[in-house]
């Protein structure tokens, strides 16, 4: 047995194919198109492994995807691919229109053709899960309850609108062609071999760089955290028990002020890896310009999957966000390796 996953050399995919194949088997077949997200080296213990098989490729190309479906046969397509980053989206939404919504689609009619292809057991098996993101849900209020699964959508960054344009497509497909789809709803992920372009990895970097660590606005938007694994095993849930055509919100229960994971992340390092002046990494935090239609706050109401599936987080935000500091401090070449070229010129356009 196989399956396909896409964006596998991203953050959230090259976790969800590590820990697939430790707990597992069950070979994977990687499609990535490579992107200045995309990192092979996050797949790097893997080179030798022969249940892996990597393929560069972007999942909007519909003839190499069905090639790919016919020759490795999978009894399931796992949809990490996107772009995923919220500010890069308003300085250019092109790209996040042609994967996150036009990628999808050709993926999904390359799926649909195979799917229809298949017989017996094979067909009743099959399985898309598509990723996606609590973002689609809007903003709340500070009183607002936490999103589930009814909320209305109400995207406000061509990020999010694109990822709700895929999920509609995606829920359209299994409405109208009964393809055997499922879809989840993460909160903020968090992690090892996030690219530090985003909040978390971003201040660790910059803390030991002696950077400034950028706070958007009055830092009081709030996110609600997931350790990635916490995420990848959630996936895994879903995939094995999940009800067709459902939607299932994945979140941590960690509702945090941008300011406070900022504040916990200067701790940690103050205690790991003291500045060498003795003063707190607290010191380097700048209030900068906000993000514009910045979100104000995100939080997700998990019990539908902890009722259903079974599925509850295993790390807290305090046990979480150590291990990513010290994965940090411990992986320092793998953070020297991207961030130059491509990154260097992304910080000085959003940060001048
Ligand atoms: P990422 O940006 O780190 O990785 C995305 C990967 O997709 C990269 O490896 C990139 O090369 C690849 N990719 C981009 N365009 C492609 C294309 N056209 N064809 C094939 N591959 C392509 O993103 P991530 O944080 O790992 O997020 C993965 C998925 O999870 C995304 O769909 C995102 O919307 C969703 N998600 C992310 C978070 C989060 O906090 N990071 C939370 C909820 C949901
Ligand atoms: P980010 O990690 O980009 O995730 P998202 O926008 O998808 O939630 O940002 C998390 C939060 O941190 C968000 O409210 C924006 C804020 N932020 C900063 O304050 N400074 C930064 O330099 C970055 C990258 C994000």
């Amino acid at each position: 047995m196989t399956i396909l996953v896409t964006g596998s050399a991203g953050f959230i995919g090259a976790n969800f194919v590590l820990d697939w194949l430790a707990h597992h088997d069950e070979a994977v077949v990687s499609l990535d198109k490579l992107t200045y997200a995309g990192n092979l080296a996050n797949l790097q213990s893997l080179e030798a492994d022969a249940r892996h098989t990597f393929v560069q490729g972007d999942i909007g190309d519909q003839a190499l995807v069905a090639e790919l479906l016919e020759k490795y046969q999978p009894r399931a397509v796992v949809n990490f691919a996107a772009e995923s980053h919220v500010d890069r989206s308003i300085h250019g939404p092109e790209d996040f229109i042609q994967t996150n919504i036009v990628g999808t689609f050709r993926m999904l009619e390359a799926v649909r053709a195979y799917w229809k292809g298949l017989s017996g057991e094979a067909a009743g098996t099959f399985r898309f899960l598509h990723v996606s993101t609590d973002e689609v849900y809007g903003s709340l209020s500070p009183t607002d309850p936490a999103f589930t699964e009814t909320n209305q959508y109400e995207p406000n960054s061509p990020y999010s609108a694109s990822k709700a344009a895929s999920d509609h497509l995606v829920r359209a497909y299994h409405h109208t062609y009964g393809l055997p789809v499922l879809t989840t709803n993460c909160s903020n992920n968090y992690g090892p071999y996030h690219f530090p372009e985003k909040l978390i990895p971003l201040v660790i970097h910059n803390a030991l760089a002696g950077k400034d660590l950028p706070i958007y606005g009055d830092g009081q938007q709030i996110r609600d955290w997931l350790y990635v694994k916490d995420h990848c095993s959630a996936i895994r849930r879903v995939l094995e028990g999940g009800k067709l055509g459902e939607t299932y919100n994945v979140g941590g229960w960690n509702e945090k002020a941008n300011l406070d994971v900022v504040h916990t992340l200067c701790d940690i390092l103050d205690q790991e890896q003291p500045r060498a002046d003795g003063l707190s990494y607290r010191e380097q935090l700048t209030f900068v310009k906000d993000r514009p239609g910045h979100d104000r706050r995100y939080a997700i109401d998990a019990s539908k999957l902890e009722r259903e599936l079974g599925w509850k987080p295993a790390e807290t935000f305090e046990t979480g966000i150590r291990k990513t500091v010290r994965w940090y401090l411990d992986n320092q070449e793998w953070v020297n390796n991207i961030t130059s070229g491509n990154y260097r010129d992304w910080v000085s356009k959003q940060y001048q």
